[in-house]
């Protein structure tokens, strides 16, 4: 039997896009955080001087989200015809760029008065020498073109290039403006989720937005609900139930029960040492000790932070770990109520 499918709802194209890619902004409205960058980029566009521009911050902050909402506020419908892209993926010769920035930017566009733009993604991945050619051709095309350079790793770009470049620094998004964002998708995408577990996205993704959305994704598709419970399950890390019961056990016994109860704890529940670690660190900056002892505590917990990453043997940490809240134990004798003070939320 032959069944009619043309009044079927049509999925729309853009059903299948990974979160990510979907809730990209397309316009300078819909970025979130980063006022000040906004408002003086519109100012640029509305006196229609725009300089070369540097942004530079860490991942997922929408460096290149903003340019390319910046170009098509700029271009309207001839966005694609005034716009070149290069990234770190593209072959990043200085004799691919100056040929493509040539045959680019050579010749005006008869449409436009506005200079076009050439967005130079990750920018810190380009050699030295690179980076000193690129200088002469910013500045031979400056009348017919601007560029825009982008990286995470401001100090990695040569100071000639810094200096003929607006600097724009991209912090980590605001925490609530994360979190207002993730409740707004998952309105729209009918995700089931609870604000605790959204707020512990929002506390491991530390404002990189692309982070969090891949979490919420994941989460989502994994569990079909999203909470404390299958946020913590996804992401592998340890829960703050177990890492509560976790510094208990190690505060309140000797040394040789603590480690023996603590290492079976580790090994049951799979944690890993550089988690466990993190988390105790974050525990332990939040209780009320002595400055000096505090001081100390959180330098030998840097360091063995530090020693997981280059030492091969985790019980050798491990044990280090233990040395160090046995100093906090004879800390602590006395202070058990503090402890209980402790705020043991994650956000
Ligand atoms: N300020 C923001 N407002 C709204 N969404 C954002 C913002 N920043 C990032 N995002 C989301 O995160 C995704 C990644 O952003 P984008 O590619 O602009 O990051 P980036 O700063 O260029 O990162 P990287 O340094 O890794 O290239 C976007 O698709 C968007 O969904
Ligand atoms: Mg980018």
């Amino acid at each position: 039997m032959l069944v009619d499918h043309s009044e079927d709802p049509q999925p729309s194209p853009t059903d299948d896009l990974p979160l990510v890619e979907k809730y990209r902004p397309q316009d300078m409205d819909s970025i979130i955080s980063h006022t000040e960058i906004l408002n003086t980029l519109t100012n640029f566009v509305s006196q229609q001087r725009l300089p070369h521009l540097l942004f530079h911050g860490p991942a997922g902050t929408g460096k290149t989200t903003t340019i390319l909402a910046l170009a098509r506020k700029m271009y309207g419908p001839q966005f694609g015809m005034m716009t070149l892209e290069l990234n770190a993926s593209d072959d990043r010769g200085i004799d691919t760029v100056r040929n493509q920035v040539k045959s680019f930017a050579g010749t005006k566009n008869c449409f436009s008065k506005l200079p076009k733009l050439i967005i130079l993604d990750e920018c810190d991945a380009m050699i030295k020498e690179a980076q000193f050619a690129l200088r002469r051709v910013v500045e031979m095309y400056s009348s017919n073109a601007r560029f825009c350079l982008i990286c995470n790793y401001v100090n990695r770009i040569i100071p000639a290039l810094q200096s003929r470049c607006t600097k724009m620094r991209f912090s980590p998004l605001n925490p609530l403006s994360v979190l207002e964002r993730l409740q707004e998708i998952c309105a729209n995408e009918q995700i089931i989720a609870n604000e605790e577990g959204l707020r512990v996205i929002v506390s491991v993704c530390n404002g990189d937005m692309r982070k969090a959305l891949n979490i919420l994704e994941s989460v989502w598709m994994a569990h079909r609900n999203v909470n404390i419970d299958t946020v913590y399950t996804t992401i592998g890390k340890p829960h703050p139930r177990d890492i509560n019961t976790f510094l208990e056990t190690a505060l309140n016994n000797t040394f040789e029960n603590t480690d023996r109860e603590c290492w079976a704890m580790k090994e049951n529940l799979s944690l890993s040492l550089a988690d466990i670690i993190d988390a105790v660190h974050d525990r332990l900056i939040r209780i009320d000790f002595p400055p000096l002892i505090k001081c100390t505590l959180l330098d030998k917990l840097a360091r063995l932070s530090f020693n997981t990453t280059k030492c091969d043997s985790e019980r050798l940490q491990f044990l280090g770990l233990m040395g160090v809240l046995q100093e906090a134990r004879l800390a602590t004798i006395g202070m058990k109520e503090t402890l209980e003070r402790v705020d043991l939320q994650t956000v």
